[in-house]
């Protein structure tokens, strides 16, 4: 099978990575890519936005199933794009429809999606500038921290959370004008739930198969210790220990079959990935945030551990057949370690020549913002290059991750030294 992945980053490099050693695949091109996918597939030069250029490019090239591992190109209708061309009807797409995107793409929809299956989840206002004093009520009823969020896609930056009753209702004021664009012309406030966070992968048919992939737990802020200012992800474990059977049996009856079949119920064209930011208050969980493809680095620890093959689950999913499939998983922990350029998630520079890649022993390594230069890997991101190694337990794999993230470098290399210090 012929595959296009869109996308170019670790996450990106981990599906190319895992799709690669299937024998049912027989070419992988991925748009735009980066320096590492151009080792397991083709690259190609098209915007994973850009639908029409993605379109010749299939058709010339007969591609034959596309997968795409960013939110963007699925919550500006990529899947719908596929269905209601004439051409392209009967090429599978792994990736919701538009609607079903909102799910990431509106913070609002989603809640009440929520709402209506039972799905447990903060209580919450929607807000807008008809309801600003609705809005400001509740606030005032809620206990500090308070917790502001913009409705649309906010490149991952729109969310507040805030101590101060006074300075939630200047940034409500602030979103509600328009501090993330269109974005926070709706504005979500939330109930402040506190506990300790974890992602939950499902893979769905839209016709209510599914698996539950390796959970996994990512280290978003900056700064040791879970400090400084949010990132797209510093590092990831899988498995999570506290994920225990008891607690993971009441995700799937209370969060994941809920979820799965309220798609189904609500008639929404969904096959692909669901992401659940869950948090584990007590010992219940409760949905943070939905996302509409994996998460990032997460995949960087998912792909490795599952054993099965990526491009049989993706045709069963593109036939609605996922019912009948189970899942093989990896007993050995999975880590991996994030190398950001200086300056990151600020500014910082590209460029900058990486060493050290060809020293590395038992290497899994996930190119996530590098490209290629006269032949040299330079990067070309704030998320470099993340280390991903297996080990009987956590601890044992995190030496492997860190000892590789010693060996490789590159001018201003940063990372976390302490991912997993909190299981
Ligand atoms: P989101 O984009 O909705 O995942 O929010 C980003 C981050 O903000 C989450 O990963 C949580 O760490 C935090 N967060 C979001 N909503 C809440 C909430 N209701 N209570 C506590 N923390 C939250
Ligand atoms: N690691 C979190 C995300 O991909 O959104």
């Amino acid at each position: 099978m012929k595959i296009l992945l869109l996308g170019s980053g670790g996450r990106e490099h981990a599906m190319a990575w895992k799709l690669s050693q299937s024998e049912k695949l027989s070419k992988l091109y991925i748009a735009p890519g980066n320096a590492g996918t151009a080792n397991v597939g083709e690259n190609v030069n098209i915007n994973a936005n850009d639908f029409d250029a993605i379109k010749t490019f299939v058709l010339e090239n007969n591609v034959e199933m596309v997968v795409v591992g960013p939110e963007e190109p699925l919550v500006r209708g990529v899947s719908d794009y596929f269905k209601n061309d004439g051409q392209l009807a009967n090429i599978p797409v792994i990736g919701p429809s538009k609607e079903g995107a909102q799910l990431e793409g509106s913070k609002e929809y989603s809640k009440i999606f929520m709402q209506r299956h039972n799905i447990p989840t903060a209580g919450y206002l929607s807000v807008n500038s008809s309801n600003l004093q609705e809005g400001l009520d509740f606030l005032k009823r809620l206990k500090a921290p308070y917790v502001l969020k913009a409705d649309g896609l906010a490149a991952g930056k729109g969310v507040l959370i805030l101590n101060d009753l006074n300075e939630a209702e200047t940034e409500l004021q602030a979103m509600l004008d328009g501090k993330f664009g269109d974005a926070s012309s709706t504005v979500v406030i939330e109930e402040f739930m506190d506990g300790i966070e974890l992602s939950v992968f499902v893979l769905t048919d839209g016709k209510g198969g599914y698996v539950v992939l390796p959970e996994a737990k990512d280290y978003k802020r900056i700064g040791e210790g879970d400090t400084g200012l949010n990132t797209g992800g510093m590092g990831a474990v899988s498995p999570v220990p506290f994920a225990d059977d008891a607690f993971m049996a009441k995700v799937h009856d209370r969060i994941v079959k809920p979820t799965v079949n309220g798609l189904l119920k609500d008639n929404i064209d969904y096959k692909g990935f669901i992401f659940i930011g869950l948090i584990k208050i007590g010992e219940d969980p409760f949905v943070i945030e939905y996302n509409v493809r994996m998460g990032d680095p997460e995949t960087e620890v998912v792909m490795p551990r599952l054993k099965s093959d990526l491009v049989e689950l993706f045709q069963a999913t593109a036939a609605g057949e996922l019912k009948s499939k189970t899942i093989e998983v990896d007993e050995r922990a999975a880590t991996t370690v994030m190398l950001v350029s200086g300056g990151y998630p600020g500014d910082y520079e590209k460029g900058k020549e990486i060493t050290g890649l060809d020293a590395l022993k038992d290497k899994i390594v996930f190119h996530a913002g590098t490209t290629l230069k006269d032949n040299k890997v330079v990067t070309s991101g704030g998320r470099v290059i993340a280390l991903t190694s297996y080990g009987a337990n956590k601890d044992e794999a995190l030496k492997g991750s860190f000892e590789n993230a010693q060996k490789i470098n590159f001018e201003g290399k940063y990372f976390r030294s302490d991912i997993g210090f909190d299981l």
